[in-house]
């Protein structure tokens, strides 16, 4: 593929800007300066640097950021930061969204892609796949509680009963629950509906991925990953 079409479809801005990078020698392949943005150059295993920071050439990119509190998963936040302020700018170009929302004062695991069929499936309540809640209680947690989750709760606008996949007290006010949906507020909506109160809520996993294991192993807040095949693979254990 031409070198300028590369670095406009990974994100470096109008073919215009890409083309003037090149001209401008801010473009190493293999340590040596590419001047010519019209070299033809294979993009398997590319790696590339941009003014002094190397990338590797992605056809689609695959991402997960450990949310802080205090930030808007929009495009155009209102009120707050968004999410997407603290994801490198050439992928904000290339259009990455997350999959799903957290709500502003969510902490945790939040995905993206510029994928659109990935971020579907992950969203599509059909595909099961759970992701995993970790909520601070106002009041400890009881038996009942977690039974009351687990056999399914109303909430209004939702024709049928809401339940938990799992739901467990890590401790007296820490519960552990996975669902597969992703509606507005619903973690919060489900404990308030079974008769407690979310003080805090964080997302610990999203299908086989969990903060502080394996690829997310050591993210601290505000930092994000490239997820590679293997670990989109763990998104869906049961496959
Ligand atoms: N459920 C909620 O209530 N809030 C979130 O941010 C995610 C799920």
């Amino acid at each position: 593929m031409k070198l300028e079409r590369i670095l406009q479809n990974q994100g470096f801005g109008s073919r215009r800007q890409c083309r003037q990078l090149v001209e401008l020698g801010e473009v190493r392949i293999n340590g040596e300066v590419v001047d010519d943005p019209g070299a033809e150059i294979p993009t398997a295993g590319l790696v590339y640097e941009i003014e002094g920071e190397a990338w590797t050439y992605r056809e689609k990119t695959y991402l997960a950021l450990y949310k802080p509190a205090g930030f808007e998963c929009s495009h155009e936040p209102k009120h707050h930061r968004g999410v997407y302020s603290l994801l490198p700018h050439p992928l904000v170009v290339r259009n990455v969204q997350s999959v799903g929302r957290l709500d502003v004062d969510t902490t945790g695991l939040l995905l993206f892609s510029d994928d659109g069929a990935f971020i579907h499936n992950l969203s599509s309540p059909k595909k099961h796949v759970p992701k995993i809640y970790r909520a601070e209680l106002a009041e400890d947690g009881t038996d009942a509680l977690v039974e009351r989750l687990l056999a399914g709760v109303s909430l209004i606008d939702e024709p049928q009963p809401v339940k938990a996949l799992t739901a467990r007290l890590l401790a007296p006010r820490t519960l552990e629950m996975s669902i597969d949906l992703g509606k507005y507020h619903v973690v919060k909506r489900m404990i308030a509906a079974a008769g407690n109160h979310v003080d805090k809520l964080h997302r610990h996993g999203f299908g086989g991925l969990a903060l502080g294991e394996g690829v997310l192993a050591g993210l601290a807040e505000g930092e994000w990953v490239y997820l590679e095949a293997a670990d989109l693979q763990q998104l869906h254990p049961a496959a």
